[in-house]
């Protein structure tokens, strides 16, 4: 592939300085947004699904156009994956055949992981892989550990792995999860070497950008998100 991807640009050198303030806020005050119904039904068809399945669960958490959740569960097929996204264009495109025991979800995942934590779902593993980064100081809010749902992603639990092209992302989320739920993430570049997890991946590397991965073993901690 060639591709010519435009690195991060951003006026941040550091972690934002108002994280801790945001991440203790997520933890202390409760968020009242309403579960859109869609979501509802959405996460009612996956939890009939991961029934059946009756197999440790994977979630793929913006899993785009579903490669990754292809490729986990090849990976791990004693375990269903299921790949959530909000966009139903990128879910919609042709990757090939899902394998039985993944599943591809239209929802948006501030509701998801809040009707995943209230069912009890406790994933084995968990990848957040090349989230949308929200470069602009400004927005800190749309970065994961600065969202008000930070704390049901941290409470779910499990094998976490993100990835991104953004280090300060993957830094601040590291402090983030710190902070929430006192275990250190380890970070350290990413070498996909031809094993493109997904498309992101691949278009980054080729582009001749660095990749980075965090990785934390969880607690699920479902009294994390205030109530
Ligand atoms: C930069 S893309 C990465 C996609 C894929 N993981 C990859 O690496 O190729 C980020 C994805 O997150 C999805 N996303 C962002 N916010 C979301 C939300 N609130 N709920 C569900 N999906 C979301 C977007 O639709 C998009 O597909």
């Amino acid at each position: 592939m060639h591709a010519n991807s435009r690195a991060i640009v951003t006026q941040q050198t550091a972690p934002h300085e108002d994280l801790s303030r945001r991440v203790s806020r997520a933890l202390t005050h409760p968020w009242q947004k309403p579960l859109a119904s869609h979501t509802r039904i959405a996460f009612g068809a996956a939890r009939t699904w991961l029934h059946e399945q009756d197999k440790p669960l994977i979630l793929d958490a913006g899993c785009g156009v579903g490669l990754s959740t292809r490729r986990l569960a090849a990976r791990f097929p004693d375990h269903a994956v299921i790949g959530i996204d909000r966009s139903a264009d990128r879910l919609s495109r042709e990757h090939g055949e899902l394998p039985d025991n993944a599943l591809l979800v239209r929802a948006d995942l501030v509701d998801f992981w809040r009707l995943a934590l209230q069912e009890g779902w406790q994933p084995a593993r968990h990848y957040l892989l090349y989230p949308n980064p929200y470069p602009k100081p400004a927005h800190l809010k749309m970065r994961w550990h600065g969202h008000p749902v930070f704390p049901a992603l941290a409470g779910l639990g499990g094998e976490l792995e993100a990835r991104s092209n953004w280090r300060l992302y993957l830094e601040e989320l590291a402090l983030a999860l710190a902070q929430a739920t006192g275990r250190e993430p380890y970070l350290e570049p990413c070498e996909p070497s031809g094993e493109y997890l997904t498309p992101f991946e691949h278009k980054y590397h080729a582009s001749g950008q660095p990749l980075w991965r965090l990785t934390v073993t969880l607690a699920h901690r479902p009294a994390l998100l205030p109530t």
